[in-house]
């Protein structure tokens, strides 16, 4: 039994999972959210993360072991997100894996933040995929549609020009009084809302895959301004709910339409077999509903991770870990890389 374990610390969760390399399978994680801590903010706070993640990785990772009742000295190799993310909570998951790794005479192996989530879908019922597919990757700090020539070997064929999919829901949301971060509350109002008003879609008709968000909270924060001289309000929390779940639905109809115009030209040009869906963004429901119809006579089949597996945890840094294997070692380095160029990664890899 080949038994990796891995620890995400990027940005606000500590996640903690150990993967059974022979029989394929997540044998235990556990996960801790500091999304609570960080809501009276208003957004993540690196230094306070990185003493959370302090506080959490033993207790995680000794719950990590009981779950199955796994020995510490049973891990193979010991895997853990190098970057991109914040420096300081990086460090804290980078110098305990090598710590751990070095105690144990055990290799340890540095991972890339977003090839966890490109991989992630294989956490699920997926297990082979045909090379080249596509990715969309949506989360809080990336937009970018991906060609997957083999695991390692990626071309980002679009991006975004400025916020990310999930910076647009956090921002927007926060205009809207909602809690950090904002892209749950902005679907489970959007439930609730109608189409009432038109908030812009740039770059849709551009004939290149990139994307732009930015305009958008522009538009939605004159919106929110013009609805509450309307409603005599002094800010958005004193809007009618209706009104409130009415822009939630605009953004993310706005949000969702843009992604899939993109999704949908990516498609028609590199035509894959398979087009996979990841990231936190990737969890909301509007967004899906509305790629797997818009894919649906295309011979392309589209494969999300399962919902838990979304959003930042450890088990995809530990399926990670399996595909980079061979590249684990005993140098023990404590190299952290908060910008870290995915195109590199095989040129990364091949100089550890
Ligand atoms: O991948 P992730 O956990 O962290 C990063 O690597 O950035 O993604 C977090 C992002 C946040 O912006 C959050 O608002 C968004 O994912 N998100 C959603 C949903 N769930 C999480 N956005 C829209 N709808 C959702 N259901
Ligand atoms: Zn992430």
């Amino acid at each position: 039994m080949t038994l990796i374990l891995g620890i995400e610390s990027s940005c606000d969760e500590t996640g903690i999972a150990i993967y059974d390399d022979v029989n394929k399978k997540i044998l235990s994680e556990s996960l801790f959210s500091q999304i609570d801590i960080h809501q009276q903010y208003g957004g993540v706070m690196p230094e306070i993360a990185s003493r959370h993640h302090l506080k959490k990785i033993v207790p995680l990772l000794q719950s990590c072991l009981e779950q199955d009742g796994i020995l510490l000295s049973d891990i193979d190799i010991f895997s853990y997100t190098a970057g991109p993310g914040l420096n300081g909570a990086l460090l804290v998951g980078t110098v305990f894996a090598n710590a751990l790794a070095f105690m144990f005479n055990k290799p340890s192996l540095p991972i890339h933040h977003l090839e966890g989530h490109i991989l992630s879908p294989f956490l699920g019922t997926v297990k082979q995929i045909e090379y080249p597919y596509l990715v969309l990757l949506v989360s809080g700090g990336h937009t970018q549609l991906i060609l997957v020539q083999s695991v390692g070997n990626y071309k980002i064929v679009g991006d975004t020009l400025d916020d990310a999919a999930g910076e647009a829901f956090d921002k927007t949301a926060k205009m809207l009084g909602f809690p950090y971060p904002g892209g749950v509350k902005i679907a489970q109002h959007a439930l609730l809302g109608k189409a009432a008003y038109n908030l812009p879609r740039p770059m849709i008709n551009s004939d290149n895959l990139d994307m732009s968000f930015s305009g958008l909270k522009t538009s939605c924060s004159l919106l929110i301004r013009d609805l509450c001289k309307q409603y005599s309000c002094a800010s958005s929390l004193d809007l009618p709910i209706d009104i409130i779940n009415d822009v939630a639905f605009a953004v993310e109809d706005a949000i969702t339409d843009t992604l899939v115009n993109k999704s949908l030209k990516a498609v028609k040009i590199y035509k894959p077999t398979t087009f996979v869906v990841s990231g936190g963004v990737s969890a909301n429901m509007k967004l899906r509903t509305k790629l797997d119809t818009a894919l649906s006579n295309s011979k392309t089949t589209t494969f999300y991770p399962p919902l838990q597996f979304c959003t930042d945890n450890g088990a995809m840094i530990a399926l990670a870990g399996a595909y980079r294997k061979c590249f684990a070692n005993k140098s023990y380095i404590c190299h952290t890389y908060p910008r870290w160029n995915l195109e590199s990664l095989s040129d990364f890899y091949k100089q550890l």
